[in-house]
């Protein structure tokens, strides 16, 4: 069995993009039961079962995940947290009048993983994002990868800002005893500028070794970036 915990330097810098290509990557290395998993969804759209016996809240990471996986669970597994408002955890799940429960998502990952070949597990916004909020403290995305002890791989959204946000996202990541298996360059701003100069020093000063660079291109699928990917 192989797992991995998707983190990326922001929201929207292609954890999803990266997940579903690692599924079809482990799948055509020949890993027969293949599932991603997105513990914790906050934006979700209310959709009715076609023989009308209700429905559910479903996200669309959630759709892109079950399409590139090869093994097919309830949403009680793949995603034990679908939470309707489309802002940060914590705050979603106060909106829902839940908690976000991190020993609940562990228990749905030790019963993926009893069934799986690979767990990909995408992780919510960046590293550090907070999940619930309690007594003062709170628990967050990096307490989940250190609870399900995962090595980590990093998506860096290539544009203005991602040096700090890479540094200090892989900081965070090594500080709590993780490994991070690896990091993919992708492309968020076409227009960025010294895109190769910044590249360079992520390839320089990331202690892990990348996995893929994709530029801005977004008619690419998963099945076809699987190929320009590395695995770890
Ligand atoms: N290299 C790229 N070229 C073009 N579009 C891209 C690229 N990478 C990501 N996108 C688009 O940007 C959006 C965000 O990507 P993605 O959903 O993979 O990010 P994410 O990190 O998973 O976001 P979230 O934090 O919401 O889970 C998507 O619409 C995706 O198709
Ligand atoms: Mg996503």
């Amino acid at each position: 069995m192989v797992a991995y915990f998707i983190t990326g330097t922001d929201t929207g810098v292609g954890k999803t993009r990266t997940s579903a290509s690692l599924i079809h990557a482990l799948r055509q290395a020949g890993y027969k039961r293949v599932v991603g998993m997105k513990p914790v969804t906050a934006g979700c759209d209310w959709v009715e079962r076609a023989d009308g016996s209700g429905g559910q809240w479903l996200n669309e990471d959630v759709v892109a995940l079950r399409a590139a996986s090869s093994l097919h669970v309830p949403s009680s597994f793949d995603n034990p947290y679908a939470l309707p408002a489309p802002v940060s955890p914590h705050i979603a799940a106060r909106h829902a009048d839940t908690v976000i429960d991190l020993a609940h998502i562990e228990a749905s990952f030790h019963a993926l993983q009893q069934h799986a070949d690979a767990v990909i597990v995408e992780g919510a916004g960046g590293f550090v994002v907070p999940l619930n909020e309690q007594d003062g403290g709170c628990e967050t995305s990096a307490d989940l990868a250190q609870r399900l002890r995962l090595p980590v791989i990093m998506v860096v959204g290539l544009r203005l800002g991602c040096l700090n946000h890479a540094l200090l996202t892989q900081e965070a990541i090594l500080a709590r005893g993780l490994p991070l298996a690896g990091w993919v360059a992708n492309v968020v701003d076409p227009n960025m500028a010294e895109q190769a100069a910044n590249l360079a020093t992520l390839q320089r000063q990331l202690r892990a070794p990348m996995l893929a660079h994709w530029g801005w291109d977004a008619s690419a699928r998963p099945d076809q970036l699987a190929s320009s990917l590395r695995l770890p």
